[in-house]
This record gives C-alpha cells, structure tokens and sequence, in this order.
C-alpha cells in the first residue's frame, strides 16, 4: 500500500524539467532534421565534387565526352569559395546527378522547391534539366530553367514528385553547349515544418512538438568542442545568409565507422537562428552551449591560452545580444534582419560542454564573470566532465560548488541496471547546492556507443524507473534529457537513438515514449508517495512517483514495475478530495528485447483507459515490466 499526500507540496516541478539534447550527431542536421535534400549544395565540402556523380560514372571522374565539371576555386567571399563550372562540349547533352543524403526521399505528388545560382560566361547553354530518378534511372518528375544571364542570377522552380521513392536522386542534364557555373543547388520539400524556406522536416519536428518539450539543448554534444579549437562550432559563422555560412567538417565524420559517414559536413543551413526559432515553435526555452576554449578532451584537448580567451567570452555575450538584444544593437538588428525582430528572451547558456579539471573551473570563472557583469540575471550551466565518476568528477563537483554554479550538467550512458540502481542518485544531494541538469544519459543494452546497442524495452524501462528519481528530486534536478536525440538509419555514428529516421519515415523509440509521457505528464508540484513512510525507490522492483498540476487540478502518480511479474499496488491518496473516475496510462511490451521500428513504430506506445476510484483508494495491477501512470482529477 503506498500513500500520497495531496496537500503537502514538496517542491515545485520546473517547466524545464524534461527537454531535448540536440546535437548534428547520426546526420540530425543535414540528412535529418534540416530538409535541405542535395548533398554538398556549394561545392564547398574537402572534396568539392563528393556526393555528385555522373550517370554510369566510376564516380571519380566527372569528366565525359559531353563535357566537364571543374571546380573553381574563387576569393570573391571567404566563407563560399567554390563553385563549379561545367563545359558542355556537344550536343549530346552533358549530365551530372546528386546522390543527397543515401539518397532522397520524395513522396508522390509532393512539390519540391529548387534553387540554384546560374552564371553563363560563353556559350549557349539553352536549357537546364532537372529530374528525380530512381535507381534504375526512371523519371519521377522534373523541371527546368532557361538560364539568361552572363552574371550570377537566382531561378527558384518546383517539381513534383510522381511517385513515392526513398532512393531518388536528382539528375541535371544540360542543353546546349558552352560554359555555365552552378553554386548552392538546393531542394527542400515545399511542405517544410511551418512552410519556411530553408526549413525543417515536418514529420520529425512533429514528434519534437509532441513531447511539449521545456528547453532545446544545442548545438551538442562533442561539436561545440571540436576535435581541435579550429574545428569547434562558432554560432557567428551560422548566421545571416545561408549561402554565406562557411562549412565545417562534422566533429562525428567518420568517427565510428570509417565506412558510413566519409561525408559528413556541417552547412549550417541549420544555424543559430533556425535553432532559436525551432525552439520558440516548440515551446522550448533555448540552451545554447558555447565553447570555453577547449577541444573535445577524448581528442586533442587543445586549449585557448586564458589571456586568449576573450573572442570566446565575447562570442558568449554576443549571443545573448543576438537572441534578446533591440534592433539598435548590432547583433540584435541581425537577428532582426534575419526575420525575428522580437528578442528570442533567452534565459540559459552553456559554457563548455563535457569539460572537465583545472583547466575547465579556471576558464569558466572567465565566462562567468564576463556574463553575470552585464546580464545578471541569466542562468548558466555549466559541466561536470563525462560520466558522474572519478576524480576529476569530484573535483569539478567541488569547485562549482564553491563558485556557487547555478546549474551543473552531469551525463551518464550506463547500463539499465545502473539506471535502476540510480533511482535514488539524487536523494541526498545537497538542496542548497547547484541545481543538477541530466543533460545526456541513455541505458545502453550493450555497452556505452557500442553499434550493438538497441533501442530495447528493457533500457526504456529502466530509465523510466530512473526518472523517478529525478522527479521525485525536482527541489534539486531542474533538467533532464536523453541523448543522443536522433538518427538516420543508414548514416550513425553512435547508439542508442531517441528517433530514427530514413528519408522518408521516421519514428520514436520507446525511449521516446517513455520521455514524452514523463514530459506531458509532468505536473507544476511534487507530492510524497511512500511506502510506510520511505520512499518508493525500486524496493520489490517498484519504483514512483507522484505529482499535481495545479493548472488542470489533477493529480498524477507514476509507478514503474521493474518485475516479470505483476504486481498489485494500492495508492491510498490522502489529504484532498479525488473524483472517482480518472485515466489510467500504461507503456509496457511482451519482451524486453522488444524494439520499435519502422515498420512497427507503435509497437511500444501507450495504451490508455478509464480508471475508476473506489473511495481514496486506487488499485491497479501493474503489469510486469510496465510503466503506469494514473491520472485523477482534484
Ligand atoms: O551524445 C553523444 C556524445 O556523448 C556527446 O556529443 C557528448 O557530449 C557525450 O560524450
């Protein structure tokens, strides 16, 4: 029998309790969440002709009889250096084709916009094609453009699709003969997430939106880090005209398997505004995460000189001045050219991602400094190194401590009996320390990033039944979320994943259903519920917690059976009057080995049903290796 005190608030649960980790990790950014579909737009990546093929080509050669394709290399703007000329030589019509991201996913009857830069210097080219194919070469759809102009000029076009295709690509066949230079050839879906140019998948920023997340973390992860100090993200390159933002070779290239993500750049086309706006859309407050000086400490761990730290403590307060400075600044006048003249109203940021010893503590009392001095009043989180052990996590843990950190941002990827032993991590951390943001953990059913690990029912469980515990904590865990968020199926390099996604499909992972009932199902205060007075923390395979939404006047208890076998659970719910009809929510599946997938992807979703009280008492039988939530009106 457990007890839940309706009267007696514990703590207030923080909007930002369960938010989203975005990091351009799995191809999340382009490939992914960004619905930009042609692979190296500009020419710019390390090699300028990768992901660009010629029909029957061996791929190394863009070079035929009917003509060539050299890349120009140009000091006309430093951050778009490249662009490509193709000479036509004859009539039977020269033909290059973009491989997008393993592939494009075109859906029929879908219109499609496309841009491209033309320039014309000689000739008469007359006519450009553009066509999506199918493996076999089949046309889908296509479009063409006239180009007019000796001078650069921009022709935007649609296509549609005529059929559903995960694996099309587009073919450009030229017209004509002479010269034509070609720069950011660029396809998106017109239906993109709010129909913006430049814009978002819809279907994976709808599960996004679902989850009612409380904050967006980004930009990562180990990429705001780098490999090296020359590699790590830099928010001022992300901004302002896409065609301007200079690229950057992904920190995750090639990282795990040298096979699979060979190319794997950073456009930015997904920059910091996109971000800022992705959060606003979502109801998230932003977390961006800002360099401190330091490389990725499992790289080369190269750091910034601290008498040369000031372009990064100014690249911090410059930020703040993007997202909530008026038009009269400069960088707020950006962001209002850039279309948001309203501020962002950022309220958090980031120093340093998964830093950690002296050399952390000493640069972030720079930044801290710097930040408070002119905006005291936001809130700034700060690292404690990867996973919560050893030496350096103590040390870290005792220095921001005693520079009184706000928010403290611990990472875990363990196994799933690690996440059920952790169910009480929090209970005695100090209440008046800093406030503990779970910016990335995820149960690993195999061992930490292991291209083995599942999405399994079994690591989605356990994390329920950990997330007790950061709730039952909410005086102190003011944070928490998964990592990392998605993944395209055929280019990762890390698992497990939140999302998944192909081309065409994507779906959410029973590590996601159990994150958006959590989220959904938060409340605004924290309730007791015990056991005989203790807390009920994974005694018999049983793990709770209990709230209320002060807003809906509900009252919401969540209990986690961790046990093969059921398990019948009295909640008597004292202190208050409950109606006696209310709902009862339950995610559990057969096997623990069970996984969503794209074929199954509600294999693990939630089921839900009238609940009916009798008095106080509410009785349920946990079915094994579930987890319950009961939601009762007040
Ligand atoms: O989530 C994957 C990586 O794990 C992140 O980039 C990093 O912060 C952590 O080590």
């Amino acid at each position: 029998e457990l007890s839940v005190n309706l009267s007696k608030t514990i703590a207030p649960i923080q909007p930002t309790m369960y938010g989203i980790f975005f990091e351009d990790i799995n191809f999340a950014a382009d490939g992914g969440l960004y619905a930009e579909m042609i692979k190296n737009r500009s020419f710019e990546f390390d090699n300028p002709f990768m992901g660009w093929l010629q029909p029957k080509s061996d791929r190394h050669s863009l070079n035929s009889n009917s003509g060539i394709a050299t890349a120009i290399k140009y000091t006309g703007n430093p951050t778009n250096t490249t662009y490509c000329r193709i000479k036509v030589n004859n009539d039977a019509g020269y033909q290059l084709i973009n491989e997008g991201f393993r592939g494009m996913g075109i859906k029929k009857d879908a219109a499609y916009n496309l841009y491209v830069s033309a320039a014309k210097p000689s000739g008469n080219i007359k006519t450009i094609i553009f066509q999506f194919i199918d493996e076999s070469g089949n046309v889908l759809g296509e479009t063409k453009i006239a180009p007019t102009t000796a001078d650069w000029k921009d022709y935007t076009v649609q296509i549609s699709a005529t059929k559903t295709e995960a694996k099309a690509k587009i073919k450009i066949t030229f017209e004509g003969t002479g010269d034509i230079d070609l720069d950011m050839i660029s396809l998106f879906p017109v239906d993109t997430w709010q129909g913006r140019k430049n814009g978002l998948r819809k279907d994976i920023v709808q599960l996004l939106y679902d989850m009612k997340p409380g904050f967006l973390r980004f930009p990562g992860g180990c990429i705001v880090e780098g490999r090296t100090l020359e590699q790590r993200y830099q928010w001022k390159k992300t901004v302002g005209a896409v065609e301007d933002r200079e690229i950057l070779i992904n920190r995750w290239n090639t990282e795990f398997d040298h096979k699979l993500t060979p190319d794997y750049f950073q456009t930015f086309g997904l920059g910091f505004f996109e971000y800022f706006l992705l959060s606003e859309d979502i109801g998230a407050e932003a977390l961006p995460i800002l360099s401190c000086g330091m490389a990725c400490q499992f790289n080369t761990g190269e750091l910034v000189p601290l008498e040369e730290l000031d372009p990064y403590v100014q690249d911090a307060l410059d930020l703040i001045e993007f997202a909530n400075g008026d038009i009269t600044t400069h960088w707020g006048k950006l962001r209002a050219d850039m279309g948001h003249p309203k501020p962002f109203n950022l309220k958090y940021i980031g120093v340093g991602n998964e830093q950690w010893g002296s050399a952390y503590i000493e640069r972030y009392k720079v930044f801290e400094k710097a930040i408070k001095s002119k905006y005291p009043n936001m809130i700034i989180v700060s690292g404690s190194g990867p996973f919560p052990e050893g030496d350096y996590f103590e040390y870290g843990w005792e220095e921001l401590k005693k520079l009184n950190a706000e928010i403290v941002d611990e990472h875990y990827y363990k196994s799933p009996q690690w996440f059920k032993d952790n169910a009480t991590r929090y209970d005695a951390y100090d209440r008046k320390g800093p406030k503990i943001f779970a910016g990335e953990y995820a149960a690993q059913s195999v061992a930490i990033a292991s291209p083995k690990n599942k999405n399994t029912w079994e690591c989605a469980l356990s994390e329920a039944a950990f997330i007790t515990g950061l709730e039952r904590n909410a005086e102190v865990v003011h944070l928490t979320s998964y990592a990392p968020l998605m993944a395209h199926a055929e280019g990762w390099q890390w698992t497990p994943d939140m999302i998944w996604f192909n081309n065409l499909d994507v779906y959410g992972t029973a590590n996601y259903e159990v994150q958006k009932l959590y989220a959904t199902n938060k409340g605004t205060d924290l309730l007791s519920i015990t056991n005989k007075g203790i807390d009920v923390t994974g005694q018999n395979d049983l793990y709770a917690t209990a709230s209320k939404d002060i807003k809906n006047k509900t009252v919401i208890i969540k209990l986690v059976n961790t046990s093969a076998k059921t398990q019948d659970v009295v909640v008597n719910l004292l202190g208050k009057k409950v109606s006696s009809k209310g709902t009862i929510i339950i995610l559990t599946s057969e096997n623990l080995t069970d996984e969503n997938s794209f074929e199954t992807p509600n294999k693990i979703s939630p089921k839900k049903a009238d609940f009916k009280l009798k008095g106080k008492r509410a009785s349920v039988s946990l079915q094994p290796n579930s987890f319950t939530i009961l939601k009762l009106k007040l």
